[in-house]
Order: C-alpha cells, then sequence, then structure tokens
C-alpha cells in the first residue's frame, strides 16, 4: 500500500507486517499479520507521528519521501517507545538528523537506552502543544497505557486524535486502511485479543486514559495498530469502554489441559450440561493446543470461565501453569470461575488452582472438583451439579 491521504495534510505512512510470527516475541500474528500505523502532518513545519518496526524502515520512509518530497522533517513525535512503534528511530533520524525528536520525561531514557540518541530533544508536559502552521498538536500523557513513557496527540486544528496503541488491534487491514471500508465483524476479535493479551493488564489506567482524553472532540481516531476510525469512532469507543469496565456476555469459556483424556472427558461432560441448562455460548479449548491469547480473548468476552488440568509432579498440567500465570495478571475479577482437576497419585493440580483464587480473589462457583482418573458416574452428577451453578451464577 502507498501513503494514505487521512484528511487535509495528514497521511498514513504506516506499514503491514506479515513477517513477524510472534507479536511481543509470544502472541502469534502469522495469519493475518499487523499493522503499524505512523503518520505525517505535511504543514509548515512537517511532523511525523512515530515509526514502525525496524524491519521495514525503508518502505516507511519511501513513503514519507513521496508525501513531503525533498522537505526536511521537523518533528518526531514519539507517543510510545515500544520497539514495534520505535526502532524505525535510527533509520529515520540517518535521513533526517536535524528533525526535533518530541517526547516526555519517560520517553528519553528509553530512547537513549534503546537506540543511544541524547540530541535534538523536545520535551512536552501534559496538556502542552506545539504549531505546525496550520494544524497545532496537544500531547496528553498516558503513563501505562502501554509503558511508562505513553503518550497519545491530538490534532486540535483536525480533531484527529493518534491514540498510540489505543484502540489498536491484531490482524493487518488489506486494501484499506479505513474502518468503513472494513468489514468491522472481521476486526472484533483481533481487537480483543490484541486488548486482552497486550492492554489487559493496564486495563484500569485504560479507562482513566479515556475518561481523561472524554473532554475532547474527536473526528478521526489514528491508532498504532490495526484500523483508522474515520467513518465511525464510536463503535471502536464503544467497544474499549466495554473491554475496560471489564463487562462481559453470558457464555462459559471451559480451559482445559488433558495428557490422557481424562480431564478433557470431564470437559466435555461439562460442555453438554451447560447446553442443557441452557447457556447459548460455550467454548471448548484445550490449553495445549491453542495459544493462550486466543482463549484469553474469550474469556475476556464471556462471564463463565472454568479452568481444569490433571496434577503434574505435585503440580499442575505446565501448560494451564502458563494460563493461570497470565490470568493472575490480567485478573479474572468480574468472572464466576469453576476448577475442575485430575490426579492418579495424591494430587497437586488442586494446590495451583487454590494458589490462584487466592492471589486473585477469584469470584469462585464452588470448591475445585478434583477427580481421580476417569470420571465416573458419581462424577459426572457432580460435574452436572457444578454446570448447574455455572448457569445460574452468569444469568
Ligand atoms: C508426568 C506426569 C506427572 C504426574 N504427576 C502427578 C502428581 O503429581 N500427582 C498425581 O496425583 N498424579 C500425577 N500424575 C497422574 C495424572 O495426573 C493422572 O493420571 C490424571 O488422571 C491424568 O489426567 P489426564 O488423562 O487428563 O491427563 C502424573 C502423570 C504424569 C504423566
Ligand atoms: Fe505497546
Ligand atoms: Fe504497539
Amino acid at each position: 500500500m502507498n501513503a494514505v491521504n487521512i484528511k487535509d495534510e495528514i497521511f498514513w505512512v504506516g506499514v503491514n507486517d506479515y513477517q513477524t510470527i510472534l507479536f511481543e516475541g509470544m502472541w502469534p500474528i502469522d495469519q493475518e499479520g499487523v499493522s503499524y500505523n505512523a503518520y505525517v502532518i505535511n504543514d509548515e513545519k512537517v511532523a511525523i507521528i512515530d515509526t514502525v518496526k525496524s524491519i521495514k524502515a525503508d518502505e516507511y520512509i519511501e513513503k514519507i519521501k513521496s508525501i513531503i518530497g525533498d522537505k526536511m522533517v521537523d518533528y518526531l513525535i514519539v507517543n510510545h517507545m515500544e520497539p514495534d512503534h520505535s526502532s524505525g528511530i535510527t533509520e529515520l533520524l540517518a535521513e533526517y538528523p536535524d528533525m526535533q525528536i518530541v517526547g516526555n520525561k519517560k520517553t528519553f531514557p528509553i530512547m537513549n537506552n534503546f537506540y543511544k540518541i541524547c540530541e535534538n530533544l523536545h520535551e512536552v508536559c501534559d496538556g502542552d502543544t506545539l504549531c505546525l502552521g496550520k494544524h497545532t498538536l496537544q500531547f496528553f500523557m498516558t503513563p501505562m497505557v502501554h509503558w511508562p513513557e505513553s503518550m497519545v496527540t491530538y490534532d486540535i486544528t483536525d480533531k484527529v486524535l493518534f491514540s498510540m496503541d489505543v484502540f489498536g488491534s491484531f490482524k493487518a487491514p488489506v486494501g484499506s486502511i479505513f474502518d468503513g471500508d472494513n468489514d468491522l465483524a472481521a476486526f472484533e476479535e483481533p481487537t480483543r485479543r490484541y486488548y486482552a493479551c497486550i492492554v489487559g493488564k493496564v486495563a484500569g489506567q485504560a479507562l482513566k486514559a479515556l475518561n481523561k482524553l472524554g473532554g475532547i472532540e474527536i473526528e478521526t481516531i489514528c491508532p498504532s495498530h490495526g484500523l483508522i476510525w474515520r467513518d465511525n469512532p464510536k463503535h471502536i469507543l464503544d467497544m474499549y469502554v466495554k473491554m475496560s469496565a471489564k463487562e462481559t456476555d453470558p457464555g462459559v469459556v471451559i480451559a482445559y489441559g488433558s495428557m490422557y483424556g481424562c480431564t478433557q472427558k470431564a470437559a466435555e461432560a461439562l460442555a453438554i450440561a451447560l447446553k442443557s441448562e441452557g447457556v447459548g455460548e460455550v467454548k471448548l479449548y484445550d490449553v495445549a493446543k491453542t495459544d493462550i491469547s486466543f482463549i484469553i480473548s474469550d474469556i475476556w468476552k464471556y462471564k463463565g470461565l472454568f479452568l481444569g488440568a490433571p496434577s503434574y509432579y505435585g503440580q499442575i498440567f505446565p501448560k494451564m501453569a502458563n494460563l493461570l500465570y497470565k490470568l493472575s495478571e490480567i485478573r479474572v475479577d468480574n468472572h464466576k470461575v469453576g476448577f475442575f482437576g485430575n490426579y492418579s497419585w495424591s494430587g497437586g493440580a488442586d494446590k495451583n488452582f487454590n494458589a490462584f483464587i487466592e492471589c486473585t480473589k477469584a469470584d469462585t462457583i464452588d470448591e475445585i472438583l478434583m477427580i481421580q482418573g476417569t470420571p465416573d458416574e458419581a462424577d459426572v452428577i457432580k460435574l452436572k451439579a457444578l454446570a448447574k451453578k455455572m448457569a445460574e451464577a452468569i444469568n
């Protein structure tokens, strides 16, 4: 894709990345890619908002030149130092060595550490403005959404918010970067998966940031990943408000691990019982087969959660431990949670589930149901009772 005009002197100069397999080294993006959005404001003074991941710097600089020709870049605004947006800075500086780098007091130490850049720095504070000629930009600090130095940039003139990772999404837009040209339903899951895995831990700060921005009039939202919201910014605003407030839909995710099928049998019995209790959406995931990002995305969506795993050398099945670790970080405090474990000797999985409950203060529907080996008729009755409690709890 070439550079794209967004409004007046504002252009998209971002890139799509289909090369990276794991975002942040762990979240699969090999199927649909991701975009790193960057922007140029070609005013009397030329400002660039963010760079892109360095593997794509050539394409990014080519796009900038297609807009500004031989003009120099006056400002590079660094909304966020995470290298998916900042690592192209070395290449950009090589091209425009005199540009001023705009950031806040937490931006520059990270920049110096990553790239040994400590000159031509222009420090801004919350609410500060920068005039480019026709356009005036205003900066708002949004600490910890996503990193300590995170900030957003607002174009007062055109009412455009350059929102950094906020309102971002996995899935590289194909053919058009604008919301109005894309199937928004197809972006719902990638947006939620991005939110749950990347921003989920700082959902509270995200909500604060949204409230802070509530006072400004926003016509267009230009995030660092995913679609540009020009036709219907309310769509993504509403979705983010809902996700930040941890509002859930009725439905249950059953995430389980199983070496030899005993825990799996219990999980399936729960699914059947939930359905006969009238639960509309029941999602069954094997934690060893489905990447946890997809499971966490659905957990963020649905109110009910069952976690099941066998014991493993006095502890829990390691792939479940991995999910518990991430869930304890993002918390499941608006959920109803049930647990089922399995063992042959003296257990172990229950220990980790108990520690998880203690640490997260999870709203449990019942005690942990520990089953020895293959679930028998008595176990199935207990599983049915557990499913009934869950169905009641989420309604
Ligand atoms: C490597 C390994 C370690 C295990 N560690 C424990 C354990 O610490 N405590 C226990 O009671 N059972 C332990 N077991 C037995 C399983 O937890 C038990 O057989 C369970 O029913 C398996 O459930 P699954 O069929 O869902 O994998 C272990 C099994 C394996 C293969
Ligand atoms: Fe980030
Ligand atoms: Fe990002």
